[in-house]
C-alpha cells in the first residue's frame, strides 16, 4: 500500500528512484512522484496515473540532484489526482515528505495548523506532515529535532521519507506500523517500502523496527526509538536475485508465479519433511509439551492467506481433533476474541505487513497467546513479532493476486497438520509415510496441470462472455472454491460467489439461470454424488458447467458441460491441485476481458492500512 524510496549519495538521484519506483508499482498505483534537491531547491515533479507518466514527466522536466525521495500511491484520502500525488511540500517548499499509512489524527493537526495561517492544497492526510515538521522548523528547531516532534504527534500508520532543503546532508525516515528498509551502501544510502527496489544496487539492509526514527547521511546512518535513544541494529544480508522479481519471459508476474509452483511447493515440502526422514520444523517450539498445553488454535489472515488457512483449520480438526478457529484478521482484532495462554494462533501472511493480521498478532500476545506466523517474506514486521516462523520458501511474489504463495501455505498446512497429528499420537507413522509419499508427488502432478493449460484457455473462451459465475463445492472443495472465485474477482472483475454446494438451495439458486456458469470443485470423492446431485440441480435452472475433478472420474463428465482433470492424489491433499485450475481459468478469463492482471484497478499488493 504506496510504496516509498529515497536516496542520498553521488550519483543522479531521479534514476535511481524511477528505477525503486517501478519495483514497487506493485504496491500503488494511481499516481507517482519524486522530490529531487537540486543543490538549491526541492523540485517536485508528480502525477496521476501509472509510473509511465511520471517517467514521461520526469523525462519532459529534467531535474538533477543527489538528494531526493519517490513514491507511488495507493488512495485513500484524496482522490488520485496531480495535487494528491506525492511527495507533499510545506508551503513555502521547505519541507519534502514521502507516506505510506494513514494519519488518524490529521483533522486535528490540520484544523490547528489552519488556525495559524497555513494553508493546503491537496486533501491527502499525508500533507500535514511536511507542515507539520516545518512548523517546528521555522519555531527554531533543528531538522532533526522538528521531525522528533512532529512523529511524536503523529497517531495512525506511517513510513516516511523526508527532506529539508536546508539540510540536504540528511534524508530522515520513520517507521510506525508500515514496513521500511535502509540499504546500507558505499558512499550512499538508500530507503524503501521493500528489498527488490534497492536490491540493484546494495544487499545489505536494515529494516526499520516500530517507532524508530533513521537520520542517514551519505555516509552513515543512525537509528532511534521514540525516546531518542541510539539503537544497534544487525545487518541483514540479502541472499536472492532481483531476477527472481522478474518476469523472465512471461506475458504476466501472474502466469510466471503460477509456473513456478511446482518448484516452490518442492522446496517447502522438501525444506521441512527432508526425504531422510521425520518432519523438520527447524526452530519452531511446538514440541509435546506445548502441544499439551494448546486447548484451542485460531486461524487468522486476509484474502488468500485466509483461504490458505481455512484449509488449515478444517485438516487440524479432521485429523489433530483439536478445536480451530477461523477468522478474517479485520474481524478478529475488533471481537475481543476469546485468547490465554491455551491458544495457539496461527496467522498466514504472504507479505508479512498486512496490517489487519499484524495487529491480530499484537492482541494474540498481549492476551497471552502464542503465535504461530505462516509468512514468506523474510524479515517483514509478521515474521519479526511472532513467537515461531514457518517461512514458505515462495521467494518474491510480485502480482496483486496470490497464487504461488497460496500453493506454498496450503503445503505449509499439510505440514504443520501432520507434524501435530504426529506429535500428539493422532496420526501413526505407517499413514504419515502414505502422506510423504504423496508430498512428494505433488510438484509433478502440478505441472501436469500447467502442460495442461489449453484446457482452462479453451474454456476461458468458450465462457468469455459471462458475467456471472459461482463456484461450488463441499468440505475442502467448498473452500478451495472461495480461493477460486476470490481469484476471478480480482484480476477479471467478474461478479462471482464461492457457496457450500449444498447451501445454494437455500437462496443463491434463485440467481441462476442460463446466463450464469457455475465452476463445481468436485475433487473431494467421498462427497462427489452430493456434489454431482448439486451439478444436475444448476443444469436443471440452465446454467454452463464446469467441473473439477481427479482423474478417472467419468461420471462427472456425463453431467457437467466441461470436466477439467487433475491427476490422481489423497482427498486431504486435492486442494492444492484443485486450485490451479481456478488459477489459469481466471488469468486466460481477465486476458480475454483485458484487465491490467498484475495490478488490478483498486487494488494494491501488501494491504497496510486497515
Ligand atoms: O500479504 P498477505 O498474505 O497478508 O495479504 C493478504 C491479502 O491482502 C491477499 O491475499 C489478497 O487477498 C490477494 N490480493 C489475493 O490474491
Amino acid at each position: 500500500m504506496c510504496g516509498i524510496v529515497g536516496y542520498i549519495g553521488k550519483q543522479q538521484a531521479p534514476s535511481i528512484l524511477i528505477d525503486g519506483l517501478t519495483k514497487l508499482e506493485y504496491r500503488g498505483y494511481d499516481s507517482a512522484g519524486v522530490a529531487i534537491f537540486d543543490g538549491s531547491d526541492i523540485n517536485v515533479l508528480k502525477t496521476k496515473g501509472r509510473l509511465s507518466n511520471l517517467i514521461k514527466l520526469v523525462i519532459e522536466h529534467p531535474v538533477s540532484g543527489t538528494l531526493g525521495i519517490g513514491h507511488t500511491r495507493w488512495a485513500t484520502h484524496g482522490a488520485p489526482s496531480d495535487i494528491n500525488a506525492h511527495p507533499h511540500m510545506s508551503e513555502d517548499s521547505e519541507i519534502a515528505v514521502v507516506h505510506n499509512g494513514i494519519i488518524e489524527n490529521y483533522m486535528e493537526i490540520k484544523e490547528e495548523l489552519l488556525k495559524s495561517g497555513w494553508h493546503f492544497v491537496s486533501e491527502t492526510d499525508s500533507e500535514i506532515i511536511a507542515c507539520i515538521i516545518d512548523k517546528y522548523y521555522k519555531d527554531g528547531m533543528s531538522f532533526e529535532d522538528a521531525v522528533f516532534k512532529a512523529v511524536a504527534r503523529l497517531e495512525g500508520s506511517y513510513a516516511l521519507g523526508i527532506i529539508c532543503k536546508d539540510c540536504p546532508e540528511k534524508l530522515i525516515a520513520v517507521r510506525k506500523g508500515s514496513p521500511l528498509v535502509i540499504g546500507k551502501g558505499n558512499g550512499e544510502n538508500f530507503i524503501a517500502s521493500d528489498i527488490p527496489a534497492i536490491l540493484n544496487y546494495t544487499r545489505e539492509v536494515y529494516f526499520l523496527e516500530e517507532d524508530e526514527i533513521a537520520v542517514i547521511t551519505e555516509d552513515s546512518i543512525a537509528i532511534y526509538d521514540k525516546d531518542r535513544n541510539a539503537v544497534n541494529r544487525d545487518i541483514y544480508h540479502v541472499t536472492w536475485d532481483i531476477e527472481a522479481a522478474e518476469k523472465s519471459g512471461y506475458a504476466h508476474f501472474m502466469l510466471k508465479e503460477i509456473h513456478e509452483q511446482p518448484k516452490i511447493v518442492r522446496e517447502t515440502i522438501l525444506k521441512r519433511v527432508p526425504e531422510s526422514g521425520g518432519i523438520d520444523l527447524d526452530n519452531i517450539k511446538l514440541g509435546k509439551e506445548e502441544l499439551d498445553n494448546i486447548d484451542r488454535i485460531y486461524v487468522v489472515a486476509c484474502g488468500t492467506a485466509y483461504y490458505a488457512g481455512l484449509i488449515g483449520k478444517h485438516l487440524i480438526e479432521k485429523i489433530c481433533r483439536i478445536p480451530v478457529i477461523s477468522e478474517v484478521a479485520s474481524e478478529f482484532r475488533y471481537k475481543d476474541p476469546i485468547l490465554d495462554e491455551r491458544t495457539l494462533v496461527i496467522v498466514v501472511s504472504q507479505s508479512g505487513e498486512t496490517a489487519d493480521t499484524l495487529e491480530a498478532l499484537r492482541i494474540s500476545k498481549r492476551h497471552g497467546a502464542r503465535v504461530l506466523a505462516i509468512v514468506n517474506a523474510v524479515g517483514s514486521s509478521i515474521a519479526r513479532e511472532a513467537d515461531d516462523v514457518f517461512y514458505i520458501l515462495a521467494g518474491p511474489e510480485i502480482a496483486v493476486a496470490s497464487t504461488k504463495a497460496y500453493s506454498a501455505q496450503v503445503a505449509a498446512m499439510y505440514i504443520l497438520t501432520c507434524h501435530i497429528a504426529l506429535t500428539l499420537g493422532k496420526m501413526s507413522e505407517e499413514e504419515f509415510e502414505v502422506i510423504r509419499a504423496e508430498l512428494y508427488s505433488l510438484p509433478s502432478k502440478i505441472e501436469v496441470i500447467l502442460n495442461n493449460k489449453s484446457v482452462e484457455k479453451k474454456l476461458a473462451a468458450k465462457y468469455k462472455d459471462v458475467r456471472n459465475v459461482f463456484f461450488i463445492g463441499r468440505g475442502l472443495d467448498y473452500l478451495v472454491s472461495q480461493e477460486g472465485s476470490l481469484k476471478l474477482k480480482e484480476i477479471a472483475y467478474l461478479h462471482s460467489e464461492a457457496y457450500a454446494a449444498g447451501e445454494l438451495k437455500h437462496g443463491p439458486i434463485a440467481m441462476i439461470d442460463e446466463n450464469t456458469l457455475v465452476v463445481a470443485i468436485a475433487a473431494q470423492e467421498d462427497l462427489i454424488e452430493k456434489t454431482i446431485s448439486n451439478i444436475k440441480e444448476v443444469k436443471a435452472r440452465g446454467a454452463n458447467t464446469i467441473a473439477i475433478a481427479m482423474k478417472g472420474n467419468t461420471k462427472i463428465a456425463d453431467v457437467a458441460d466441461d470436466v477439467i482433470y487433475i491427476p490422481r492424489t489423497m482427498g486431504i491433499l486435492a486442494p492444492i491441485l484443485a486450485n490451479i485450475p481456478d488459477q489459469l481459468f481466471a488469468y486466460y478469463m481477465a486476458i480475454n476481458l483485458g484487465t491490467d492482471i498484475d495490478k488490478p484497478r483498486n487494488l494494491a499488493k501488501s494491504v497496510t492500512v486497515e
